[in-house]
């Protein structure tokens, strides 16, 4: 019986062969493969700039930099996302007001983010609200148009973190896909192998502002520029005869060593070639796993839908009610587990992590409370078989004590 995880890269060997293409060719880092990966990825998300960065971290880090975020300023982040949302905002020294989430989707909408920044304003009220990140949590978009009313009229800037969304849309229109940025300053993405497409390690940022497109480059490089035009310090910069010294380069700003591989980037742009391939696999089991669960219910329901936008599935979310069925769901996993089958919990909100309860002292959301209390994260991978979902579901329903019918 093979091990079904949780999450995971679906890797062939066009892939392969992508690699070790470079591996024979004369660049291992930045590269023709970064621009080439950043080319094909702006244009598969409609927006005129991506940066390509080492991690989805590093580009959630880069967003807050290029927009000068720091010391006095608050970002609104949900509290149902991974930590690495809210660690951004802390790594350039601003603070952190959580949101809460709609309990049956996680997400965080239009009046979670009124009331968050209410919040914010009454905890610190001599700090500036400057940013807010929408988690597209799951594949699924947050109402951004709905978002940007309140952004806009409170002079807030959005960044998206879509690292579960790649390839989803926000709403109808072309301009809506997200990464697109219609309603954002900028959008953030992960290359993590269990998301939609894999980089090994890898981010991206998008962005429709060419003037942040050239900062964020910059800042993934140490904050050099090599653009003559730019040199400040003309008697280093230039020889006697006003030509730009060969070897001269400016650190302008204080940037870091974020960039990304041409190893990575061939990787990232032979799977986006497959993305709309995973995406439509992905759908498919998302869609028998929710018909398959109809008689599992009311102690499990899937994830609520958003009811906007067109999710790219990156997890299948099952929300069970751990009390009504009588069993932990430590329990449960260890018995997933055993029957191999891998799940996980996504997430711990962030609000209750040691290090943010330290420091802004216990809060309660209790939309991120309830949706944490049942979620639990079968098996979704590109690889996987409708058979596959079967089994997870009569494992769950045998373990559930329920019908454990599949089909
Ligand atoms: C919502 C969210 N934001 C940010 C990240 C960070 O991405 P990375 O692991 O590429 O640094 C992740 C990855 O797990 C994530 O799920």
């Amino acid at each position: 019986m093979t091990f079904l995880p949780y999450g995971r890269q679906q890797i062939d060997d066009d892939d392969i062969a992508a690699v070790t293409a470079v591996l024979r060719g004369d660049w291992l880092t930045t590269g023709p493969a970064v621009e080439a990966f950043e080319r094909a990825f702006a244009e598969r998300v409609g927006a005129p700039y991506a940066v390509a960065c080492s991690s989805g971290t590093a580009a959630l880090h880069l967003a807050m930099l290029a927009l000068g975020f720091g010391p006095g300023d608050i970002a609104i982040v949900p509290a149902l996302t991974f930590v690495a949302t809210a660690n951004a905002a802390r790594y350039v020294g601003a603070d952190v007001v959580f949101a809460d989430v709609e309990p049956a989707t996680g997400l965080m909408g239009p009046a979670h983010l009124s009331d968050a920044i209410a919040q914010a304003h009454r905890i610190f009220p001599t700090s500036r609200v400057r940013i807010a990140l929408p988690v597209h949590l799951n594949g699924q978009a947050c109402d951004m148009a709905g978002l940007a009313r309140i952004a806009d009229a409170e002079g807030i800037a959005l960044v998206e973190d879509a690292c579960h969304a790649l390839g989803g849309m926000a709403g109808a229109a072309p301009e809506d896909r997200i990464g697109a940025c219609r309603h954002s300053a900028m959008a953030t993405f992960s290359g993590h192998p269990v998301k939609t497409i894999a980089m090994g390690e890898g981010g991206v940022v998008t962005t429709r502002d060419g003037a942040i497109a050239a900062k964020l480059l910059r800042l993934r490089a140490h904050g050099i520029t090599r653009e003559s035009s730019r040199f400040t310090e003309r008697v280093q910069a230039f020889d006697g005869d006003g030509q730009v010294n060969a070897w001269y380069h400016e650190q302008v700003e204080l940037g870091f060593n974020y960039r990304a591989s041409d190893l990575h980037c061939a990787l990232g742009l032979s799977q986006l070639k497959k993305l709309d391939r995973f995406i439509a696999a992905r759908d498919r089991l998302v869609g028998h796993y929710r018909k398959a669960l109809a008689p599992f219910a009311p102690i499990v329901r899937p994830l609520g839908l958003a009811g906007h936008g067109t999710p790219a599935w990156h997890l299948f979310v099952a929300l069970i009610n751990f009390d009504a069925a009588g069993i932990s769901r430590n329990t449960t996993m260890a018995r997933l587990k055993a029957k191999g089958i891998g799940t996980q919990v996504h997430y711990l909100p962030v609000n209750r992590q040691p290090y943010y309860r330290a420091r802004y002292g216990v809060t309660t959301l209790p939309g991120a409370d309830a949706y944490y209390a049942q979620a639990l994260s079968l098996p979704l991978h590109a690889e996987m078989t409708e058979n596959d979902v079967d089994r997870v579901l009569v494992a769950l329903g045998e373990i559930l004590g329920q019908s454990g019918r599949s089909t």
